[in-house]
């Protein structure tokens, strides 16, 4: 199956690098956001992206114009009409999703694909909200979109081998790796990634060490590009927290269980750069400072 021409429903931080890579690619892309305002943010995060490209010289002014060119951005789901394949990456709510699902399976011909972005949430769940159980899959990307070369394809148990090919195709067009992974709370990097990043916190709280050391401890040891609590902060307190949550449902294992200090931030509104505080203080984002939390 090809695919020539692809949606992105949400242009949030995922959805917009989602879109912006597609249409690097050469994919007419088609985006959509709820309101003007988010839109417009969203297209701006993405010549933000473009611009650091064309700065140093990966991209050319001709072909950031071009890829702002295959862009539609629009409020209707209507326009995704002409699609091969829609991404979805709306929040981090299974009932939002399936609605989002049941409306495109309508709109969308029948051989186009539905993927979810989701981090965490069940797939099946999302596909039986559809009448395309063959074509629904996963296609879970990390952030910054635009830099990560990892696209994990979550197959279901009723996916169709030749959807599950033409989703690894669509993301070695788009540069990335695809890994192929069934559907499991996690999938395979939160699987592993999460508990990591639990258990940093349960060793701060345990006093192995401050949080610059064991940042330290991480990215110097390990050769990481950051340390559990910079990339903590990155990811979103609150978004490890929402993950946590599913995986321990899941599971029921300690290991995927959020410890109290997290819940904690999370209740305080401390959920990282985005709210300019969380393990660190970023009043000054080019020093960030380590927050006092103990
Ligand atoms: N678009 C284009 N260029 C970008 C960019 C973007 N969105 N973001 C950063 N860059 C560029 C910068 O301009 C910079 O360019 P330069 O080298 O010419 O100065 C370069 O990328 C490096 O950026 P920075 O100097 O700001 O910072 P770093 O060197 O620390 O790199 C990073 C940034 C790539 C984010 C790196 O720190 C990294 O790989 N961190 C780990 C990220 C990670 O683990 N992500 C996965 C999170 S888990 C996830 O997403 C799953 C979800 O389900 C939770």
């Amino acid at each position: 199956m090809e695919i020539r021409k692809v949606g992105v429903v949400g242009c949030g931080l995922m959805g917009s690098g989602i879109a912006q890579v597609s249409a690097m690619s050469g994919f007419p892309t088609v985006v959509r956001e709820v309101s003007d305002e988010l839109l417009s943010a969203g297209l701006g995060r993405i010549e933000k992206s473009l611009a650091k490209f064309t700065e140093k010289g990966t991209m050319t002014a001709d072909q950031k114009a071009q890829t702002l060119a295959r862009l539609k951005p629009t409020l209707k789901l209507e326009d995704f009409a002409g699609c091969d394949l829609v991404v979805e990456a709306v929040i981090e709510n299974l009932e939002r999703k399936r609605e989002v699902f049941a409306a495109l399976d309508k709109i969308l011909a029948q051989h186009a694909l539905l993927a979810s972005n989701t981090s965490s949430l069940s797939i099946t769940e999302m596909m039986t909200a559809t009448r395309r159980r063959e074509r629904f899959l996963g296609m879970h990307f990390f952030n910054p979109v635009p830099l990560m070369k990892l696209v994990e394809v979550v197959k279901t148990v009723a996916t169709d081998p030749a959807a599950v090919e033409g989703a690894l195709d669509f993301a070695k067009k788009l540069g990335k790796t695809p890994v192929l992974t069934n559907d499991r709370a996690g999938f395979i990097v939160n699987r592993l990634l999460v508990p990591y990043l639990l258990d940093a916190v349960r060793a701060f709280e345990e006093g192995f060490g401050t949080i610059e050391d064991i940042d330290a401890g991480m990215k110097l040891g390990c050769n990481h590009p950051m340390g559990p609590f910079t990339l903590l902060d990155f990811v979103g307190i609150d978004t490890t927290y929402y993950i946590a949550e599913i995986l321990f449902a899941e599971y029921r294992e300690k290991r995927f269980a959020p410890p109290p200090l997290m819940k904690r931030m999370v209740m305080a509104g401390m959920y990282g750069r985005k709210t300019g505080k969380g393990f660190y203080d970023y009043s000054d984002p080019k020093n960030p400072k380590v927050n006092q939390l103990l």
